[in-house]
C-alpha cells in the first residue's frame, strides 16, 4: 500500500503541532501545499471515487432526502447520541447531514474520500466550522477522541472488501472515547427479489431517476447503476460499485472492533427491524 499525506491550509501549515493530527497506516511522507483542504493523505482503496461531475449533481440528486423534515429524525437520534461531546462522520460528502448537524451546536469533524464532494462542502461551511480530513474512512486517523462516530447512507458498502470493512469498523472503535458509540445506516440487501435468472432489482423508478443493483451473490459485490431523466437535457448515467453485507456481519466486525450492539431500529424514528425491514440503523458502544 502505497500513501502520502498532503496538508493544505495554511493554517495547518503554520501550526506545525498539526502535523500529529493525521496518521496514515502505514509509513507516509509530508508534502506541504496551498490547496484549500485542512489534511489530505491518500490510500490504495477499494472504493470508488466520487468524481467532480457526481459531486456537483449530489445535492440536487438527494433533495428530497434532505429538506428539514426528512433530516429531522436521523439529527435527532445523531444529537442524542453525541450527548454533548464531538463527533466524527466517515464519508462526511458535501455536509448533508453534518451541516444541520452543526447547525444545532454538535462539532463535527469529517473522513472523505472525493476532493470534489468536499470542495462542495466548503460552498457551505469554511474549515474553521467543518474541519475535513481527505482520506479513506477504513484508515484515517484524526486527533482526538469523540463520542459518536457515524456512517451513514449505506456508506460501508463503499468499501468493496471485507478487510477493509472490518478495518473501518476499527478505525472507527480508535476514535471514540470509552462509551462512545458507532452508528451506521444501512440498507438490506433485497435479495429476495433475485429469483434465478433474474439479474437486476430496481430501487427506484421515478419520473426523474431510474435505479436498479445488480448482484453477484458469490462475491457480495454490487453495482448500482442510475438513469437520470431530464425533460429538457439528455439522459445522465451514473453508476457506483459496492459489497453488500448483512447486519449479521455488522455485528461480527463491531465485536473484532470491540464494540458491543446496542441497538437496531430498522430506521431513524425507530421502527422496530424486523425480517422484511429494508434497512437498519445500528448503534454499537465502546465499553
Ligand atoms: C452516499 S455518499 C454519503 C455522503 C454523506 N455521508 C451523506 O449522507 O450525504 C457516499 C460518500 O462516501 C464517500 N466515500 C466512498 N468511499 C470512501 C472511503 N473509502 N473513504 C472515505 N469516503 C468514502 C464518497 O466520496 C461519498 O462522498
Amino acid at each position: 500500500m502505497s500513501d502520502w499525506v498532503v496538508c493544505g491550509h495554511p493554517a495547518v501549515r503554520d501550526a506545525r503541532s498539526w502535523r500529529g493530527a493525521v496518521r496514515t497506516s502505514s509509513a507516509a511522507s509530508i508534502v506541504w501545499t496551498d490547496s484549500p483542504w485542512l489534511l489530505e493523505t491518500r490510500h490504495v482503496t477499494s472504493s470508488d471515487h466520487w468524481d467532480q461531475a457526481t459531486a456537483d449533481a449530489y445535492d440536487e440528486d438527494t433533495a428530497e432526502l434532505s429538506t428539514p423534515e426528512a433530516l429531522a429524525p436521523t439529527l435527532d437520534v445523531l444529537e442524542r447520541l453525541a450527548a454533548g461531546g464531538r463527533v466524527l462522520e466517515l464519508a462526511i460528502g458535501t455536509g448533508r447531514v453534518a451541516v444541520p448537524l452543526t447547525e444545532r451546536g454538535v462539532p463535527v469533524t469529517g473522513i472523505e474520500l472525493s476532493e470534489p464532494m468536499v470542495a462542495q462542502l466548503r460552498r457551505k461551511v469554511d474549515v474553521r466550522q467543518i474541519p475535513v480530513v481527505v482520506g479513506d474512512m477504513a484508515t484515517t486517523q484524526v486527533e482526538g477522541s469523540f463520542s459518536l462516530v457515524y456512517l451513514i447512507f449505506n456508506t460501508i458498502s463503499n468499501l468493496r472488501t471485507q478487510a477493509e470493512q472490518v478495518a473501518c469498523f476499527r478505525n472507527a472503535a480508535r476514535h471514540l472515547a470509552p462509551g462512545g458509540r458507532f452508528v451506521i445506516e444501512l440498507w438490506i440487501p433485497p435479495l429476495r427479489r433475485l429469483p434465478p435468472g433474474q439479474l437486476a432489482a430496481p430501487f427506484d423508478v421515478s419520473d426523474t431517476h431510474l435505479g436498479m443493483d445488480t448482484y453477484d451473490l458469490v462475491t457480495q459485490q454490487g453495482t448500482s447503476h442510475h438513469y437520470w431523466l431530464s425533460a429538457d437535457g439528455p439522459t445522465r448515467y451514473g453508476v457506483t460499485n459496492f459489497r453488500y453485507l448483512w447486519p449479521s456481519e455488522c455485528d461480527l466486525m463491531a465485536e473484532l472492533a470491540g464494540l458491543q450492539l446496542e441497538e437496531r431500529t430498522a430506521d431513524w424514528a425507530g421502527a422496530p427491524f424486523t425480517s422484511d425491514s429494508k434497512s437498519h440503523v445500528s448503534i454499537w458502544r465502546k465499553p
